[in-house]
C-alpha cells in the first residue's frame, strides 16, 4: 500500500471567491498567499502555499480535495495501486502544478462521494514568512466531512483501497478516518446521505480560541449553528459556523492522536444524540446542510455497471 502524509488542503467552490477570501482571512483567521489567475485565493494556516483555495463558481461546494503524501517515492506507490483498483487518474497539466504551486499532481474521482482526490508530494514552503495566527490559534486544517450513499460500502472502500484506517464508527451515520500513517483520529469524515459537503474543520490551539470565537462571531453576526460541545469520539471540543454561502466550518480544539503499529481498534457507537455531543448542543438545521461537491469523474454505480 501507499503512505499519506496529511491532508493538504481543500479547494472550495464559492459564489464570490475575493469576499470569502476576506472571510476567511478576518473571521477564520487564516492568512492570504496570493490571487491565481482566474481570480482564485488562497490562504493558509501553516507555511505550505495553501490549505485553501476558493474558485468562483455558481454552485458553492467542495471543489477538490488535495491529499500530500509522504514522499515522491509513495504517490508513485499511489498511483500504482489505485489504477491497479480501476481507478483512472489523471496528471496535472504542468502549468496548472505551476500554477498551484505544487509538484507532480494527480487527480481522480473517489467514486463513492464523487470528490476529486489529487496527490501530490511537494508544495512550495513559505518558510521566509511563517504562518502568524491572528484571531484563533488555528494549529492546521484538520479534516473535511462528505455525505455518500451506500455509506457501508464507501467505508470498505476507503480502508480497502484508498489506505484508510477507522477510528471509530457512530452507527451507519458518520464514520472518522485517518489517513494512514497520519496519527490524528480523522483526517476525513464520512456521512451518509445525499452526496454533499457536510463540513470542513480547522484545529486550534486552545480552548480559549473557541470560547473568544463564540463572541467574536457573535458580534461579527457570523451565524453559530452548533456548539460548543464536546465529540465523543475525538474527544474534541467543537464549535459549527457558516461561511458567507452557507456552507459550513468547524473550529476544534484536542483529538486523540492514533500510533501507526498496535492503534486501538474502532469503536462502534450508537445513533444517539449523546454520541455526537456530550455537552447537549442542539444542532440548527442549517448545519452542513448547504454546499455540493463537484463531480468531474465516473461514480461507484456506473464503474460497477462497465465491469
Ligand atoms: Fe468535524
Amino acid at each position: 500500500m501507499f503512505r499519506y502524509s496529511k491532508l493538504g488542503y481543500v479547494a472550495l467552490n464559492v459564489s464570490d471567491a475575493e469576499h470569502t477570501a476576506e472571510f476567511y482571512r478576518e473571521h477564520v483567521g487564516l492568512t492570504r498567499s496570493g490571487t491565481g489567475d482566474d481570480g482564485e485565493q488562497f490562504l493558509r494556516c501553516s507555511t505550505d502555499h495553501h490549505n485553501i483555495v476558493l474558485y468562483k463558481s455558481d454552485s458553492p461546494g467542495v471543489k477538490r480535495i488535495g491529499w500530500e503524501m509522504e514522499n515522491e517515492d509513495e504517490l508513485d506507490n499511489a498511483i500504482a495501486a489505485l489504477s491497479d483498483a480501476g481507478l483512472t487518474l489523471n496528471q496535472v497539466p504542468r502549468d496548472e502544478c505551476k500554477a498551484l504551486h505544487q509538484g507532480r499532481s494527480v487527480r481522480f474521482t473517489e467514486p463513492h462521494s464523487g470528490a476529486t482526490f489529487e496527490l501530490y508530494s511537494a508544495i512550495n514552503q513559505l518558510r521566509g514568512a511563517p504562518f502568524v495566527p491572528t484571531v484563533a490559534k488555528i494549529q492546521r486544517i484538520g479534516h473535511i466531512v462528505v455525505k455518500t450513499p451506500n455509506h457501508e460500502a464507501a467505508v470498505d472502500y476507503y480502508m480497502n483501497t484508498l489506505n484508510f484506517r477507522m477510528s471509530d464508527i457512530i452507527s451507519d451515520k458518520v464514520a472518522f478516518l485517518r489517513c494512514f500513517p497520519n496519527p490524528y483520529h480523522h483526517t476525513m469524515g464520512l456521512g451518509n446521505g445525499p452526496r454533499g459537503m457536510h463540513h470542513i474543520n480547522f484545529m486550534v490551539s486552545e480552548i480559549d480560541d473557541i470560547g473568544k470565537a463564540i463572541h467574536r462571531l457573535k458580534k461579527a453576526q457570523v451565524a453559530i449553528v452548533h456548539g460548543p460541545g464536546r465529540h465523543p469520539p475525538s474527544g474534541s471540543i467543537f464549535l459549527y459556523f457558516l461561511d458567507p454561502d452557507g456552507m459550513t466550518i468547524e473550529y476544534s480544539f484536542g483529538m486523540e492522536e492514533f500510533p501507526e503499529q498496535k492503534a486501538r481498534k474502532a469503536e462502534y457507537l450508537e445513533a444517539r444524540s449523546d454520541s455526537f455531543d456530550y455537552w447537549g448542543a442542539v444542532p440548527d438545521p442549517r448545519k452542513s446542510s448547504y454546499g455540493s461537491v463537484e463531480i468531474l469523474g465516473p461514480l461507484i454505480e456506473e464503474l460497477e455497471a462497465a465491469k
